[in-house]
């Protein structure tokens, strides 16, 4: 997969030559170009913003650089555009996988208010642009957005993951497991500071151990997600783990002491 970043801040990216996506790099999965925005911005100073029309706080971002750089960096061809912002459509699991099926990406991560809308417009018109958020917060640009979707997306890229880190059974991934969260994870040794590794992992019961993960995952996503918890397909098993976690709720809400 191609990916190019235009951004006034490229260095920002040096993370992606580290662990995993670096290791895809250096196996030629994934091609990572940053570009410096101000390569394409023509004054002495290497101007990419303006005061807003309609007036207001902070800067936005020139139509004219971001033209010229993304014309450049596309040379006709057409990567689907992305550009990172608070008011983009969630960025989940299920968006992750539809990119990775994608030979290109493009991203635009702004800096100050965001982007000339024009540019968003013009792009629209002659490729596929998302505008996409990663979370209901924001960012002091869009730069760390791009690092958090091009890890998502090219983990799931074929090679990248071993089969011991397979990504099938991920939390949120469509299929048996979506809307679930992840549980407790263990490794050795079996006691802790006095912590005992839960006894049913020891016991080799497959059938019991997966029950019990499936058990903490939901008591997890009921404790933590709540509003995913109706979105499940439960058994007769499941709706009795929801109601021990809700009166678990209940007594601590009333005061009681947290352990359960
Ligand atoms: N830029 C600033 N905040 C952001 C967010 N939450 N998601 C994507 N891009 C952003």
């Amino acid at each position: 997969m191609r990916v190019d970043i235009i951004s006034i801040f490229p260095e920002y990216f040096a993370p992606l030559d580290v662990s995993l996506m670096g290791k895809a790099r250096e196996r030629g999965i994934l091609d990572i170009r940053a570009h410096q925005l101000r390569d394409w911005a023509h004054d002495v100073h290497k101007t990419v913003d303006d005061t807003p029309y309609g007036g207001g706080p902070g800067m936005v971002m020139k139509p004219s650089v971001w033209g010229e750089a993304v014309d450049a960096v596309i040379a006709g061809g057409r990567p689907r555009m992305i550009v990172p912002t608070p008011s983009g459509r969630p960025f989940t699991q299920a968006v992750a996988m539809e990119y990775a099926t994608e030979p290109w990406l493009l991203f635009a991560p702004a800096r100050y208010e965001g982007i000339d809308a024009r540019v968003i417009e013009e792009y629209g018109s002659r490729l596929r642009v998302d505008e996409v958020s990663i979370g209901d917060y924001v960012l002091a640009g869009g730069e760390a957005a791009v690092l958090v979707i091009v890890e998502a997306v090219a983990r799931l890229l074929p090679g990248v993951l071993g089969n011991a880190e397979s990504a099938r059974d991920d939390s949120f991934a469509p299929g048996a497991m979506e809307n679930l969260l992840e549980g407790p994870v263990y490794t050795k040794p079996p006691t802790w500071r006095g912590r005992d590794v839960p006894e049913i992992l020891l016991s080799g019961h497959h059938g019991r151990i997966a029950r019990w993960r499936r058990d903490q995952a939901l008591r997890r996503t009921a404790q933590n997600r709540p509003e995913l918890v109706a979105r499940l397909e439960l058994d007769r098993n499941d709706h009795a783990v929801l109601d021990s976690v809700r009166d678990g709720a209940s007594f601590r809400e009333a005061g009681g002491d947290m352990a359960d």
